[in-house]
């Protein structure tokens, strides 16, 4: 999928930005429900990659160090900005989520909602998420398991160099919602020993 596709996708939000919260917001708010589960984002800097309409940012009731969304539909953003207007430190961006303006090691957790099956490669797309949240950070996503069969979904975050340390797949919900950290590769240093 080239920019082209990525433009196609960027206008279908805009065009249903209006209409998003009234019919997605019950659905989404039981997946951010289980995500905050395990998470506290206290004074911590968050990022919400694709965070369309701003509904899971004006779920956070805790005070945050920095609350950015990044979204690649302007007219979402909009509504997003509605949403974070009274939260302080808080902050939105148009950007592509597989190409972040951020510095490596910046987020000590990274949400990503419904936003993986828009993405061409969302190998690429989780990488890219990894290398903006911090080393000992956490990366929470969710999958459409109409759009991931389970064990593509598992693939994906495996192949993505992530170790999986949280998984729902609940009934009552249309996705799986996986809590990921980074693997980190452990080098044996060999010591020549001289006999
Ligand atoms: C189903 S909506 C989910 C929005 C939000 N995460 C939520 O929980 O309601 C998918 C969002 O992903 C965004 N998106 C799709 N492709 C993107 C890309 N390449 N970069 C950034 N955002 C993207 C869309 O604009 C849309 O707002």
């Amino acid at each position: 999928m080239a920019w082209k596709d990525k433009r196609k996708v960027m206008h279908r939000y805009d065009v249903t930005a209006e209409i998003y919260d009234e019919r997605y917001a019950e659905e989404q708010k039981r997946k951010y429900k289980k995500a905050l589960e395990n998470s506290d984002l206290s004074a911590i800097s968050v990022l919400d990659a694709g965070c369309g309409s701003g509904l899971f940012l004006g779920q956070i009731k805790v005070k945050t160090k920095t609350l950015v969304g990044i979204d690649i539909s302007h007219k979402a953003l909009l509504k997003a900005k509605e949403q974070i207007r009274n939260i302080e430190n808080s902050y939105i961006i148009q950007a592509d989520i597989d190409n972040l303006p951020f510095k490596q090691n910046t987020f000590e957790t990274v949400f990503g909602f419904t936003v993986l099956h828009n993405l061409p490669k969302p190998v690429k797309t989780l990488n890219e998420l990894k290398r903006v949240a911090k080393a000992d950070g956490k990366v929470v996503v969710t999958g459409l398991k109409k759009a991931f069969q389970l064990d593509k979904f598992l693939d994906i975050l495996e192949t993505s160099g992530f170790e999986v340390t949280g998984f729902v797949d609940d009934e009552s919900l249309n996705c799986y919602v996986a809590t990921l950290t980074a693997k980190h590769l452990h080098i044996n240093y060999l010591t020549s020993v001289s006999v």
